[in-house]
């Protein structure tokens, strides 16, 4: 990837975005979850709680993680692990770019749960 080309496409604007919250916007396909969290930071999840099939993206987001609204269960927005049950499966994270006012997601990889280094590419 050269330098000033974001991986990913464009998703969603920052002014599309809530303060502190999250959208639901389909990429390829794969629904996703974009949060901006209170320091302004931008992430992007999968939108589909592990523990049923729920939309993250209608919970509310403390700190740095998003909280399904049906059960409870936290997914940290970082590593994409569940920090409160009953959820015991990570939700997938996807690298985001922000340049000028455009959000870029790249859903071809995922974060891995444990460093924050890419771990996965998927086929296509
Ligand atoms: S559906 Fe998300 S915690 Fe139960």
């Amino acid at each position: 990837m050269s330098a000033g080309t974001p991986a990913g496409q464009p998703v969603i604007t920052l002014a599309e975005l809530p303060g502190v919250g999250a959208v639901r916007v389909l990429v390829d396909g794969v629904p996703v979850a974009v949060v901006r969290t209170e320091d302004g930071e931008v992430h992007a999840v999968g939108d589909t709680c592990t523990h049923a099939d729920v939309s993250l993206a209608e919970g509310e987001v403390d700190d740095c993680s998003i909280e399904c609204w049906l059960h409870g269960s936290r997914f940290d927005l970082r590593t994409g692990r569940p920090t409160a049950l009953p959820a015991i499966r990570p939700v997938p994270v996807y690298p985001v770019t922000v340049e000028g006012d455009t959000v870029f997601v790249d859903v071809t990889t995922t974060v891995d749960a444990g460093d924050g280094s890419v771990a996965a590419t998927k086929e296509n």
